[in-house]
């Protein structure tokens, strides 16, 4: 099938340079989409406008964005997938780590949604797509807790999308999240155990799969899709 409405549009990728953002930001470049990473350590991408910053930072977000919408105009899409992990019993939770946690995972997109829905409303179109995690949705995902301030930064995300999208539907601009879990990145390799066999599909995730469907609801044959949490996790989660 081909894929109608990112050739040719701007799309920014928050957390782009590795893991499942980076490979986002190579699929919208290879589908023709001029693309804008944001990162708080940015890599050299071919064809790609990689910026430094600090999602859960107001300035460094506005200083990012005004840099994309200079160098190659406002984005119509954007997918926020900037995020952290961190695993720590409730009891020895530190407030330091819980903040850090909801400043990256949460206030992030919060940041940077905020600074882009209003090019995309004006526009009358845009594709916003948040990056949670099924630790969102059921307390830990495949990996077992302790995760609270992750799986609480997740939920508060997921419920930004549905926010957004409620919002900003009449705007022509749709908002989704995903619910991913273990898929095989850099931040799995925090984690000491294997997990596999808690996937009834018996094996990780790939970041191309979430890729792709990052990019599916970011084109235009899902103008219709608005407000969902979509999960992506191998069978681990069936809701
Ligand atoms: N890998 C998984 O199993 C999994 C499961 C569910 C959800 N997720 C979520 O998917 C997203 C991507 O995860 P990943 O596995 O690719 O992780 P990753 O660690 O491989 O990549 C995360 C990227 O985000 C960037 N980043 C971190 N903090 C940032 C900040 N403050 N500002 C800007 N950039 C920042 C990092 O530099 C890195 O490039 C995250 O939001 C993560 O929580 C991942």
């Amino acid at each position: 099938m081909q894929l109608d409405g990112i050739e040719g549009r701007v799309a920014v990728v928050t957390g782009g340079a590795r893991g499942i953002g980076r490979c986002i930001v190579e699929t919208f470049r290879d589908l023709g989409a001029n693309v804008a990473v944001l990162d708080l350590e940015p890599e050299e991408i071919d064809g790609v406008l990689s910026v430094a910053a600090d999602v859960s930072d107001e300035a460094d977000v506005e200083a990012a964005f005004a840099e994309i919408e200079q160098r190659l105009g406002p984005p119509q899409l954007a997918v926020l997938g900037a995020g952290i992990l961190h695993k720590a019993p409730l009891e020895q939770h530190a407030l330091a780590d819980w903040q850090r946690v909801l400043d990256v995972n949460l206030t992030g997109p919060f940041l940077c949604a905020r600074r882009v829905v209003g090019g995309m409303r004006e526009a009358g179109y845009g594709r916003i797509v948040i990056i949670g995690s099924s630790a969102g949705i059921d307390g830990a995902g495949a990996a077992p807790p302790p995760l609270a301030g992750y799986a609480a930064s997740k939920a508060g995300a997921m419920a930004l999308a549905k926010s957004i999208a409620r919002e900003y539907a009449p705007f022509g601009v749709t908002a989704n999240a995903l619910a991913p879990t273990l898929i095989d990145t850099g931040m799995l390799s925090t984690l000491s155990d294997d997990f596999r066999s808690a996937i009834p599909v018996g094996r990780y995730g790939r970041p191309q799969e979430v890729a792709d469907l990052a990019v599916f609801l970011c084109s235009a044959h899902a103008g219709y899709i608005t407000g969902e949490v979509v999960d992506i996790n191998g069978g681990y989660l069936i809701d």
